[in-house]
C-alpha cells in the first residue's frame, strides 16, 4: 500500500467507547514518532466528552463524525438501533471527511479503523484509499469468529447450551461454553454484534493479502496470531502510554482521550499503602454491575480487611439514593470509592496486589503490562474468552464462579482474592507469571522487539520513515 513521494497522513477512524479510542490514540501516537501525520475521527458526541488531558505529539490531529447520535454510545442505550444509525449516518460522515482537504497534514493517503465499523473500509475503497483493520481486541477474538462464519457456526449453535461442550479451534486453547464469547450463545445474542463481525471478516476476505494490526505482542499469543491463514495478523501492543512501557517517552504518561472525569485525588492515598496491598476494581467503561451483585463485592472486600480503591461510575451523574450502598461507612474506612481514575497510572503503582477485572480486551493487557495479577469478573462479550486466557494459557489469575441466580458471592470473591494476594504457593505462582509477562510486553515494544518491528514496517508501507 505504499504511496511513493507523499507525506502519509492516516485517517484513523474509532469506534466512540474508551475502550477503543484508548489504543487507537496510543497507536496514532507511536505512527506519529515514525513520520506519519494521523487525524484522529471519533463520532461527535466523544469528542466533546474527551478530556485532552494529554500531551499530544506535533503531526496528531483530531476530527469527529456524525454518528446519528446527539450525545455518543452510551451504557444502556437501545444497542441495535445505534449500530444502524451508526452504519448509515456514519459512512456518509467518513466519505465527507475523506473529501474535504484537512486543515493540517495534507490530504489522507490511508485509513485505519477499529473493530465494530467495518463498513469505514468500504467508504475508504469507494474513494480510492487503502486501509487497515486495527483490532483492539484480542486475537483469539478474531479467530473465533473467522471460525464461526467458516465452518464451526452450525457445531457451536448446536452444542453451546450443553455444559460439557468443549470446542477446539486452530491455534486456541480448547474452549468450554462458558469461555465463548457470549454472542455466539444465540440466547444472549445480538444481532449487530454477529453482523459486525461477518461483515468485518468479508471485508478482509476481498482484499489481497489482508494484513491485521492487533493490540497483542508475538511471544503472548503467537498461535493465536496464526490461527486463520488466510489472514496476517501482527501484534502491534500494548498500545498503552509508554511511560509505563519502554519508558521511551516519560513525558506520556496517559491516554489523554479520557470520556469520564478522574478525581485524581486516589494517588495520595495510594503513596501511604503498603507495597502489594491494594485491592484495584474496576468494570471499565460499558459493564453496568447490579446492586446485589455490588453488595456481594462490597462484603468481601469488608472481611479481606485489605485496601481497597474500587471504581463506581456514575456515568456523569450523581450517584442515586437506591443504589447506595448498605456499608458505605465501612468501605470508605479501608479504601476509596471513585467514579473513575486513571487506570493506567494506578496499574503502575507499586501498592496495588491484585485487579478485580471484568477483563475487557485493554483491561486484561493492561494488567499483563504492569504485571498484576488479577481475578477475573468477566460479564459478556469477549470478557469470557479473556478470563479464560487469563487463568487457563497466561496462568496470572483466578476467575470467579457465579452462584445459579448468576450472581458471585462475597465468600468466593473472598476466596479468589486470598488465591491471588495470600501466601499459596498458586498466588505466588501467578504473581511470578505476571511479572514474567510485564517483561515480555517491555520487550516486544523496546527498539528491535516484535511489537516495534511490526509497527515500523507498517509505518515503511504507508511511506513513513523510520524512527
Ligand atoms: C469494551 C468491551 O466491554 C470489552 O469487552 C472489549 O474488550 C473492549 O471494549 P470496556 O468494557 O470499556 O471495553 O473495557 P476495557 O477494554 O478494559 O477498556 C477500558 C479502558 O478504560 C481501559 O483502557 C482502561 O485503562 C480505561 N479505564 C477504565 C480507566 O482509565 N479508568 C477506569 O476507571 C476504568
Amino acid at each position: 500500500m505504499r504511496v511513493m513521494g507523499v507525506q502519509p497522513h492516516i485517517l484513523l477512524v474509532t469506534f466512540p467507547a474508551q475502550g477503543h479510542i484508548n489504543p487507537a490514540l496510543q497507536f496514532a501516537k507511536r505512527l506519529v514518532a515514525m513520520g506519519a501525520h494521523v487525524t484522529f475521527a471519533t463520532s461527535m458526541g466523544a469528542k466533546r466528552r474527551m478530556s485532552k488531558s494529554g500531551t499530544y505529539p506535533k503531526g496528531l490531529y483530531f476530527a469527529a463524525f456524525d454518528d446519528g447520535s446527539e450525545h455518543g454510545f452510551r451504557p444502556g442505550d437501545d444497542i441495535e438501533h445505534y449500530f444502524s444509525e451508526l452504519r448509515l449516518v456514519g459512512s456518509k460522515s467518513i466519505a465527507d471527511l475523506i473529501c474535504q482537504v484537512p486543515k493540517n497534514g495534507g490530504p489522507f493517503t490511508c485509513v485505519v479503523y477499529s473493530n465494530l465499523i467495518p463498513w469505514v473500509a468500504k467508504v475508504a475503497r469507494q474513494h480510492n484509499l487503502p486501509s487497515t483493520l486495527l483490532w483492539n481486541q484480542s486475537p483469539a477474538l478474531l479467530d473465533i469468529f473467522y471460525h464461526y462464519f467458516n465452518g464451526y457456526g452450525d457445531t457451536i449453535k448446536k452444542n453451546i447450551s450443553d455444559p460439557s461442550f468443549s470446542l477446539k479451534l486452530p491455534g486456541l486453547p480448547p474452549l468450554g461454553r462458558r469461555d465463548l464469547p457470549s454472542f455466539l450463545d444465540p440466547r444472549n445474542t445480538h444481532s449487530f454484534a454477529l453482523s459486525v463481525n461477518k461483515e468485518h471478516i468479508e471485508v478482509l476476505d476481498e482484499e489481497t493479502n489482508p494484513k491485521v494490526l492487533v493490540n497483542t505482542f508475538d511471544a503472548l499469543e503467537c498461535e493465536a496470531l496464526n490461527s486463520i491463514g488466510k489472514f496476517k495478523l501482527v501484534g502491534v501492543g500494548p498500545l498503552i502510554p509508554s511511560a509505563y512501557l519502554d519508558g521511551k517517552d516519560p513525558t506520556d504518561t496517559s491516554f489523554g482521550g479520557d470520556l469520564f472525569q478522574d478525581s485524581k485525588d486516589y494517588i495520595e492515598w495510594l503513596d501511604s499503602k503498603p507495597e502489594s496491598s491494594v485491592i484495584y476494581i474496576s468494570f471499565g467503561s460499558i459493564s453496568i454491575v447490579s446492586k446485589p451483585q455490588k453488595e456481594e463485592m462490597a462484603r468481601a472486600l469488608l472481611d479481606t480487611g485489605r485496601p481497597f480503591l474500587w471504581v463506581i461510575r456514575t456515568d456523569g451523574g450523581e450517584e442515586k439514593e437506591e443504589d447506595k450502598l448498605s456499608c458505605t461507612e465501612e468501605l470508605e474506612k479501608q479504601g476509596k470509592i471513585v467514579p473513575w481514575c486513571s487506570q493506567v497510572v494506578v496499574l503502575s503503582h507499586p501498592s496495588i496486589g491484585c485487579f478485580v477485572t471484568h477483563c475487557g480486551w485493554n483491561s486484561t493487557f493492561e494488567s499483563l503490562a504492569s504485571g498484576v495479577p488479577v481475578v477475573a469478573f468477566p460479564q459478556w462479550t469477549d470478557q469470557l474468552t479473556n478470563a479464560k486466557m487469563v487463568e487457563a494459557v497466561w496462568e496470572t489469575g483466578v476467575r470467579v464462579g457465579a452462584n445459579k441466580d448468576g450472581i458471585v458471592e462475597g465468600e468466593e470473591i473472598e476466596k479468589c482474592l486470598e488465591l491471588v494476594m495470600g501466601g499459596g504457593e498458586r498466588g505466588k505462582e501467578m504473581r511470578k507469571n505476571a511479572k514474567k509477562w510485564k517483561e515480555l510486553a517491555r520487550e516486544s515494544s523496546r527498539e528491535g522487539g516484535s511489537s516495534y518491528r511490526n509497527l515500523q514496517d507498517f509505518s515503511n508501507e504507508i511511506g513513513g520513515g523510520a524512527m
